[in-house]
This record gives structure tokens, sequence and C-alpha cells, in this order.
């Protein structure tokens, strides 16, 4: 049982908690590029980890980011100028760079000592891989790098990267991500042309070639603790002799990385950033390790959801119109009438409310996955208790891992028998 107490350690993401400071001990993606296009845009409101800050790029292409209300009376800097080099406050012009320096105070006299004693709260900020980060943490234990995740590794062509804004704490996104198991029940089609069998005679594998998905619903589950997080071994039978193995990656402290359908195709991943306890920015990667993507694999499966175009990053879909939910498709081609793979996710990790309450839940053999991302991260938060450091923050080379799926013979280890596709060089 996953008491109450633990809930909260594991929810709570503010200034001060456990978690919170093991997360303000590693760089976070946050935005995308495409938010701050050029250099004196418009600036963007952001909120992270529970606090709200202003995102700027100067006049010189550096971002900048800083706490939302001047230190002078607290005017919101989201009405601020971005002009030469610096961030304006239209109240009485105090001006912060990008590192938070105030580099003009035309209300105070000219030499006033003001200018050099106050600053505005500012965190550093570097753009990779297709994102932007943020590190939020002391300035003395800043990580060199981000964690080399594939997708920030491979040519910006081979990458496909989407945000939406979800309405739960991040750790219902991580626990959906890793949940192999609801893979073959909540994403099934249906045979629509027997509508009158039971549910699970009409299930559709996602993909023909892979039967497995559908015809055995209830896989053996086997967590092995690693560096970086965790590796999850979901085994299916595939024959006599062999199984089909789905080798699924949790990343601390919120990314997970689903195994592909075949070989060769698209990899797929997500990190779960949380915007504050009960709102998550979920990212969506797509990328190929080999060549840029293609057509079909730059969404396969509308797991990148439609979102709207005012910044907001809302997904068109949401609970207020239920998700698009057409009771008609439910009854005959699909498990849940909700369209997309990512609207079906983001449907049922919103239901549970933005905070789930894991007190009050029945974890079966299906749930090891959600069971070993619980101990791990709280074991990362102890470890943050313990030490300023994070051994994981300083390593960012042990990021360098993918999902694979595979037919292994009986008695091979997974994580050997896959060791060759698992391991990025
Ligand atoms: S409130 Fe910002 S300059 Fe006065
Ligand atoms: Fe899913």
């Amino acid at each position: 049982m996953f008491s109450k107490e633990d809930n909260e350690i594991l929810c709570r993401v503010g200034p001060g908690t456990p978690m919170g400071k093991t997360f303000r001990s590693m760089w976070m993606p946050f935005m995308l590029p495409e938010e701050l296009p050029a250099p004196d845009c418009p600036p963007v409101r952001v909120r992270l980890l529970g606090e709200d800050l202003v995102a700027f790029r100067d006049s010189e292409g550096r971002i900048g980011l800083l706490d939302r209300y001047c230190p002078h009376r607290r005017v919101d800097l989201f009405f601020g100028r971005n002009e030469e080099c610096g961030l304006r406050c239209v109240y009485h012009g105090w001006k912060f760079d990008v590192t938070g320096k105030i580099v003009d105070m035309p209300a105070e006299p000219e030499n006033t000592q003001m200018k050099e004693d106050t600053r505005i709260k500012s965190y550093p900020v570097i753009e990779w891989g297709g994102v932007i980060w943020a590190y939020m943490g002391d300035q003395a234990t800043m990580p060199a790098k981000p964690p080399e995740m594939e997708w920030g590794l491979v040519p910006a062509e081979a990458r496909f990267i989407t945000k939406r804004l979800q309405r739960t704490n991040y750790a219902q996104g991580v626990e959906g991500g890793i949940d192999s198991s609801h893979v073959g029940i909540l994403h099934s089609h249906l045979d629509p042309e027997h509508p009158e069998l039971p549910f699970r005679q009409r299930q559709i594998s996602p993909n023909l070639a892979i039967p497995y998905l559908a015809s055995d619903t209830a896989p053996r589950f086997f967590i092995r603790p690693t560096n970086y997080g965790m590796a999850i071994g979901a085994r299916r039978n595939a024959s006599d002799e062999e199984y089909y193995w789905r080798v699924t990656q949790y990343l601390a402290p919120f990314y997970t990385m689903i195994a592909p359908l075949r070989e060769g195709r698209a990899f797929m991943g997500h990190a779960w950033t949380p915007i504050d306890d009960h709102n998550c920015w979920v990212f969506t990667m797509t990328w190929n390790s080999d060549r840029p993507l293609d057509a079909d694999e730059l969404d396969h499966g509308a797991v990148h959801s439609e979102v709207t175009d005012d910044g907001t990053y809302r997904p068109l879909l949401s609970s207020e119109n239920d998700y698009g939910l057409d009771r008609v498709r439910q009854k005959l081609y699909s498990s849940t009438g909700i369209e997309g793979i990512g609207m079906q996710d983001t449907a049922i990790q919103e239901s549970m409310g933005a905070i789930v309450d894991r007190s009050v839940e029945n974890l079966g053999s299906g749930d090891a996955a959600i069971a070993g991302f619980r101990r791990s991260i709280l074991k990362l938060a102890k470890e943050r208790e313990s030490s300023a450091r994070l051994e994981i923050a300083d390593n960012p080379q042990w990021f360098r891992v993918r999902s694979t799926a595979a037919i292994l013979p009986h008695g091979t280890d997974f994580l050997e028998g896959t060791a060759a596709y698992t391991k990025v060089d």
C-alpha cells in the first residue's frame, strides 16, 4: 500500500518540498523554441514547479527566465517591453537582463546604489535537442549538461517534438507512460463486423505484425533498477520456444520511452514536466536514430495531440467536451470511443483527478512498473535530502538508452538479449 504521506512526497513539487528539491537539481525541458521564435519577440508567461516566471529572448538571441513579478512593486513582467538586450517593466521602467541584473532604473537618481544591490530572481536556460531547458537549483551544483536523451542527440530532421497541457500531477503521466499493460486494452481497436461478440474476442492488435499485444493482454513484468532509473520488461507468449519482450524505459525524474512496434521504426518518448502540483507539460517525442522521420512516423496513431494556437498548448479536446467521446464509435470500433492515443491517455489520466489518492488503489501484478517507479523516485528524493548533489544529475551519459521490442528464446535475460538495441552510442 502506498501511504498518504508518500503520496504527498511524490506529488508536491513546490520550493522546499523533497520532490521539488530533487527536480531543481536537474535541467528540465519546459518550452519549445517556437515559443520564443526571434530576438526581442514577445515575452511568455511560464509556470514551472509552482513558480510564476516570465521567459524572453533578448536582442542577441539569449533566453532569460525571470521572476514574473518586478522586484520594485510587483508588476507582472509579461506586460513588459522586450528591447535592447533586456526586459523593461512598463510601470517605472526598471530593466533586467537575461541574468537578472538590473541595467536601468530611469525613475531613480543616476548613480543610485539600489541598481547594484537589487536583483530579480533568474534561472539559467539552455536550448538543446529541440527543447528549451531550465535549471532552478543552486548555482554551485548546476549540472554541466542536460541528460543526453537520444531524441536530443539526433539531427533536427530525425525528431518531432510537440507539447500539450495536461491537468494532472506529473506522476500520473509518468505512471501512464510506463504502464505497458494498458496498451492492449485502452488503445485497442475492435472488429466492427461482429458487435455481438464479447469485448475480448473483438480486440484487434494495433499492429497486425505483432498479434501478441492483443492475444496476450496479461504480460508478466520484470523490473530492473538502473543508474538512470528503471528498465521494464513486459513478457508475452510468442511461441512454444519464444517470448515477445517489450522493454520500456523510465528515466529519472520524469521521462518515459515506449518500445516501437517493429524494428527500424521510430522511437517514442515523453517528458512530464511539472507546471505545479496539479498540472504538467507533456512533451511527446518521436525520433529515428538512423534517418530523417518519414510522414507516417511523424504521427503514428495520433500520439501527438492537436492543441490551440494561442500559446497555451491546451488540447482541442478536453474534459469540457469529454475528449470527443463518441459512444457509437466506442460500441463498434475502439475501446474508448476517443480518437487518438494521446487523447485516450490524457482522458483517463485526467479522469483520476489532478492528484490521485494512491492510498486507496488496489495494485495488481500488471502494476509492477508503477510500484517500481514510486520506489525509484522516492529513493532519489531521499538521496537529495541527504546530499546537495544528485549523482544522476552529474552523469548525463547514463541517459543514452532507448526502448525496444524483440522476440527472444526462453531463458534469455531480457536486458542482455536486447543490449545491442537499448544502448545509444
Ligand atoms: S513596478 Fe516595476 S518598475 Fe515599478
Ligand atoms: Fe497509453
